[in-house]
């Protein structure tokens, strides 16, 4: 299959409309999309990706009146929340609705959804007459991407179309958070671009994921976000030290710690600035010559929460 990378809209929608793939800019990282209501256009993602199947997709929707034939109720909040955060970085996880196959919520009675903030998947959402089911557009376990190059690096072949709408603004993927009725509690099952403190003013406290047997509460599998190398957090002087020897490649916050691959993230020592060009200097650590990849740990809160939480699912991966 030939891949075009372009901003034709139109064709976008039309592949979309005949149940094809396509990558698609949001805020947070490219997504691959295909028609939620088609089970075999879905079908493709999965294929595309190497996803397994019980990992379960997110729904694209341009509003809040899209929901009726998506989610079953809403939980207590949902709205508030929605008017408030959306469209931007934050997924609700709610009752499912009778139209999404199974197949996009890996057979739960729950669906996550969420409305992006990008003009350009806006425009695209409001020209279909259904929603998106749109994971991160990379191969299974692997770096989301924040450029359309980064889709076609690795999914070049896989998908016909990539709508490019510049880099991502956020640069990491939303935040999840999930209803469960049973806790009478909000429950986070991802930090992301939505810091969960600003939730929090909303609707008060959002309780951390419990630890569930297989098959893995979704999001929370540990070897995601993993570039091929090995990558090792913590306190970067002494973890030089440990790999004195090696050709050392490091993801710092202000500085590069005078690693001979030294990628820093913000030197004015800004959060959403690191979460942006967190990914692509994960990318380019991973295809350089850096035989190891040494990575500071974030101040904790904000969008360092989600930083933090993807460089220790890499660093999860070969320890
Ligand atoms: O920012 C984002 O969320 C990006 C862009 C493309 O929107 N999407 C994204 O999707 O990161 P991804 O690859 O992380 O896959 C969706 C994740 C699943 O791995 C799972 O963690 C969660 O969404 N999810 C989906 N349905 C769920 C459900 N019913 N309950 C709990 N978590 C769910
Ligand atoms: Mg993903």
């Amino acid at each position: 299959m030939r891949t075009e990378i372009g901003t034709d809209l139109l064709l976008a929608a039309d592949l979309l409309r005949r149940g094809d793939l396509v990558a698609i800019p949001t805020e947070t990282v490219y997504g691959l999309a295909a028609n939620a209501y088609d089970g075999s256009a879905v079908l493709k993602i999965f294929e595309a990706k190497q996803r397994p199947a019980f990992d379960p997709l997110i729904v694209h929707v341009h509003g809040k009146g899209q929901l009726g034939e998506v989610a079953a109720a809403l939980p207590p909040g949902a709205e508030v929340l929605m008017d408030r955060f959306w469209p931007g970085p934050l997924t609700l996880v709610m009752p499912k609705g009778g139209r999404v196959p199974d197949l996009v919520t890996s057979g739960l009675d729950t669906v996550a959804v969420r409305m992006p903030a990008h003009p350009v998947a806006l425009a695209l959402l409001r020209s279909l007459e259904f929603p998106l089911a749109a994971p991160s557009a990379n191969p299974f376990g692997y770096v989301s991407p924040t450029t359309a190059r980064h889709v076609a690096d690795q999914l070049g072949g896989k998908v016909p179309y990539i709508l490019d709408g510049g880099a991502c603004t956020v640069g990491v993927e939303s935040t999840i958070i999930g209803w469960e009725a049973d806790q009478d509690a909000w429950v986070l099952y991802r930090p992301g671009g939505t810091p969960v403190e600003a939730v929090e003013t909303v609707i008060g406290q959002v309780a951390p994921a419990r630890k569930r047997v297989l098959p893995a509460a979704p999001g929370t599998m540990e070897s995601h976000y993993a570039p091929r190398k090995s990558v090792h957090i913590g306190d970067v002087a002494a973890l030089m030290r440990e790999h004195a020897g090696k050709r050392i490649g490091v993801i710092g916050f202000r500085t590069g710690h005078g690693a001979e691959f030294g990628e820093v993230l913000s030197p004015g020592g800004e959060l959403p600035e690191a979460a942006r060009n967190l990914f692509a200097a994960m990318r380019r650590l991973d295809a350089g010559e850096a035989e190891v990849i040494l990575a500071e740990v974030f101040p904790n809160q904000g969008l360092g929460a989600a930083i933090n939480d993807r460089l220790r699912r890499a660093a999860a991966k070969r320890t």
